[in-house]
């Protein structure tokens, strides 16, 4: 007799979709899969006609995000990670961005505590090395992998706050390499990114258009391209966040199969939003960066996706308000960047799942598995399997989710209408977290991951 039987459901196993019943055992995980009606629980949990997928890990996420004066977000680690649950996003992956003048470790340090007793689900962090701090934070990484952290961020934009020059973060690959640590580059040439704003500035287009205008797919794969020509060179496999456009994805297709070890995501704002939205009344409510660009780019990372140029897909969440996107709505320099979406990433997905964009196993590759495995969770999370967490999601099909509303803490939604499929319930270590939108656990559930690499 199991603690907790799911049955009926049809449950996203790492073979493909099967009729399995699952028992979950007092610790939280999975303890057997077997044929319908076959195990026998005390409590027993009804999916007939669900769906049953592993819970979303998103290992891009900006919460309670402070790294300029223009830059500071509105939700906290309970504000965001309730409708990242709502969402069937059961673990996260934040970034530790220092403040001005803090360190790699101080601003890890802080995050700990933010996070500690709020977070409803569980999560970790990747370290981030920054300009202004930079030689005392290099001390700073070989402490790493005794906190349980595995990665290290760099931005190669951004040189007025938070960027590194290319000369430094080849100095970070080299500790990387030292270290077994995975290094994520935010990848935008600086030089022609400035040189893209004073194009704009010259011809008086600050319009939100002008965002994009000037953040062109030519500097993402020119820092790209050189990017992983440095990792070679450190003998450092690399992961590129938030791959944007045609020309960026075909480098990291090409460095793939001359064999280097490249990870590379996508975000959903790429995939499913185009430039259109810079022409809406409020186009400044999706800048962010790089930019969500023209349908050649969207087509594109759908080709790259499905030939494996990019192994998941994330949200890079930044909960801004209205107010703060359009306060210097005339200038797009002055635009907060970043759009909201950690709520919507799995209903979006599970949408274009149930339209037969993808099926249910590349559904759970890109949203669980993946992120697990790069991120140094797996086995433990992104999978349904004799021994994971028990961290899951019942889907009905047959609903549907509103994303013109939700529930993080902003005013509104880069995305509009009617997603297919509804979340029905999330679970996360054996627990119902959220059943019908309804919370069922204490704030500060989640617990924070160790996930060091090797
Ligand atoms: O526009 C974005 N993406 N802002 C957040 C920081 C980053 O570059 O990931
Ligand atoms: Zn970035
Ligand atoms: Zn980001």
């Amino acid at each position: 007799m199991f603690d907790i039987v799911i049955r009926g459901g049809l449950v996203v196993l790492p073979q493909g979709p099967s009729r399995v019943d699952l028992a979950i055992g007092s610790d939280g995980t999975f303890h057997a899969i077997g044929a319908p009606s076959e195990l026998e629980g005390k409590q027993i949990i009804d999916a007939d006609g669900l769906v049953v997928l592993p819970g979303g890990i998103d290992p891009h996420v900006h919460i309670k995000m402070e790294f300029s004066k223009i830059q500071k977000t509105m939700d906290d680690f309970y504000t965001a990670t309730v409708p990242a649950a709502m969402g069937g996003t059961t673990s996260i992956v934040e970034f530790a961005i220092p403040t001005e003048g803090e360190t790699t470790q101080e601003a890890l340090s802080r995050r700990y505590q933010e996070a500690a007793g709020m977070s409803l689900i569980d999560y970790n962090f990747h370290a981030v090395v920054v300009g202004h701090t930079f030689a005392e934070s290099l001390a700073h990484l070989r402490g790493l992998k005794d906190q349980g952290i595995g990665t290290v961020k760099v931005f190669s934009a951004y040189s007025d706050s938070i960027g590194l020059t290319l000369g430094q973060i080849q100095e970070v690959f080299r500790i990387c390499h030292r270290e077994n640590l995975l290094p994520l580059v935010h990848s935008e040439t600086e030089s022609l990114i400035l040189k893209g704003i004073a194009d704009q500035v010259a011809k008086n287009n600050l319009v939100p258009h002008g965002h994009l205008d000037s953040r062109t797919a030519l500097a993402e794969a020119d820092a790209i391209r050189s990017i992983c020509a440095m990792a070679a060179d450190a003998d450092v496999p690399v992961f590129i966040v938030h791959v944007s456009s045609a020309d960026g994805s075909a480098v990291i297709r090409e460095r793939r199969l001359s064999g280097q070890e490249v990870y590379a995501e996508t975000c959903t704002q790429y995939l499913f939003l185009d430039d259109n939205v810079f022409w809406h009344p409020n186009g400044e409510l999706w800048i962010c960066s790089p930019p969500i660009r023209t349908k050649d780019h969207q087509e594109a990372l759908w080709k790259e996706i499905k030939l494996g140029t990019l192994d998941l897909i994330s949200t890079d969440h930044n909960s801004f308000s209205r107010e703060q996107k359009a306060l210097n709505r005339d200038d797009f320099r002055k635009v907060p960047n970043g759009i909201p979406g950690l709520e919507f990433r799995m209903p979006i997905l599970i949408s274009a799942t149930l339209e037969g964009r993808f099926d249910w196993l590349e559904l759970a590759k890109l949203t669980a598995e993946a992120p697990a495995r790069i991120f140094g969770m797996w086995p433990r999370k992104g999978i349904i399997a004799v021994g994971s967490d028990a961290d899951f999601l019942l889907v009905d099909p047959n609903g549907e989710t509103d994303l013109s509303i939700g529930h993080m803490a902003t005013d509104y939604s880069p995305y509009e209408g009617t997603a297919r499929g509804r979340i029905h319930q999330t679970w996360v270590r054996g627990n119902c977290l959220i059943k019908d939108g309804e919370v069922l656990v204490e704030r500060g559930y989640g617990v924070r991951l160790e996930t060091p690499r090797g």
